[in-house]
């Protein structure tokens, strides 16, 4: 039996650290994202990383855009053609993938809203059903939503909505899965230095308090996976302003939120 790890969004930035922190404990490594010469360009990597090429040999690159239901007949045929579930086991599925960017919701066309929410709803929910079928017990169900996900976000409305549906829908699935033993963690990162967070804003730097890296948030999201944890985020300092996100009047945070963020929109 071939034991795999399916990460989306693998091509960089928390995916990619994903993969460096799993690739030793299965077989292959599916890195799913749009841009195949990054995701090629992780063999060639890990490969040097450890000497011999034997890890670079275990990444399968897949390109497939997320925002495209083809994808998910890609994914779901490349399994059966594996084999099936008795010669595929999946040891870790991480839906990571995920874009967004600020600015007013009038701004969003209505392709870029079917895009985000096709991404981060539809995708995480898509691939979940395609890959449990391939997962026993003690296997590691991981979504990525995000700290954003706790309370309306005006500004990054869009993203944060989004990410509310991812957190709301995995939680449940927790508890469905509960009898099959596979386990199923949330992570709801604070701000990671990646390609996602913009330098500037309308010409303004942009600050982004309690900014960490993406191998320190990967590193927690595994070991709290590990331990069965349902909900995984890094830092003392984010795990605090998320509790008083769910705490305070909802009216109260959006507004302190928006007038944090208009000063760059200006
Ligand atoms: N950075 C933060 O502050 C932060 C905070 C909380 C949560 N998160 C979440 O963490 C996850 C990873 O983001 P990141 O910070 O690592 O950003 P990133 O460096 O921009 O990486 C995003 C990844 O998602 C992939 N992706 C985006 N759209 C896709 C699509 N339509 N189809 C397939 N792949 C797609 C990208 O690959 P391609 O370009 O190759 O398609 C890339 O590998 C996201 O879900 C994000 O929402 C990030």
């Amino acid at each position: 039996m071939k034991r795999i790890a399916v990460i989306t969004g693998a091509s960089g930035g928390l995916g990619k650290e994903f993969v460096r922190q799993i690739i030793n404990e299965v077989d292959e490594v599916w890195a799913i994202g749009r841009n195949v010469a990054k995701l090629e360009g992780l063999k060639t990597e890990f490969g040097q990383a450890d000497g011999n090429g034997a890890a670079g040999s275990k990444i399968i690159p897949l390109q497939m855009d997320l925002s495209d239901s083809k994808a998910f007949d890609i994914l779901s045929g490349r399994l059966v053609s594996e084999g099936g579930d008795s010669a595929v086991e999946i040891s870790w599925l991480i839906n990571n993938a995920g874009a967004g960017r600020f600015g007013p919701s009038k701004d969003f066309s209505t392709s870029e809203l079917a895009t985000s929410i096709t991404t981060h709803c539809t995708a995480m929910a898509a691939i979940c059903n395609i890959c449990i079928p391939y997962m026993k017990a003690g296997d590691h169900l991981v979504n990525v939503a995000s700290q954003s996900a706790f309370s309306p976000l005006p500004y990054i409305n869009l993203y944060a909505a989004t990410k509310a549906f991812v957190y709301s829908y995995s939680r449940a699935l927790r508890e469905e899965l509960r009898d099959t033993g596979i386990i199923v963690t949330t992570i709801c990162p604070g701000w990671i230095k990646t390609a996602l967070l913009p330098d500037t804003l309308n010409g303004h730097m942009v600050k982004f308090p309690f900014l960490v890296t993406a191998d320190k948030v990967a590193a927690k999201a595994i070991r709290d996976a590990r331990r069965g944890k349902p909900l995984s985020i890094y830092r003392f300092a984010v795990r605090y302003v998320s509790w008083l996100q769910r705490h305070y009047p909802t009216g109260f945070s959006v507004r302190v939120w928006a007038n944090s963020v208009r000063k760059y929109l200006k």
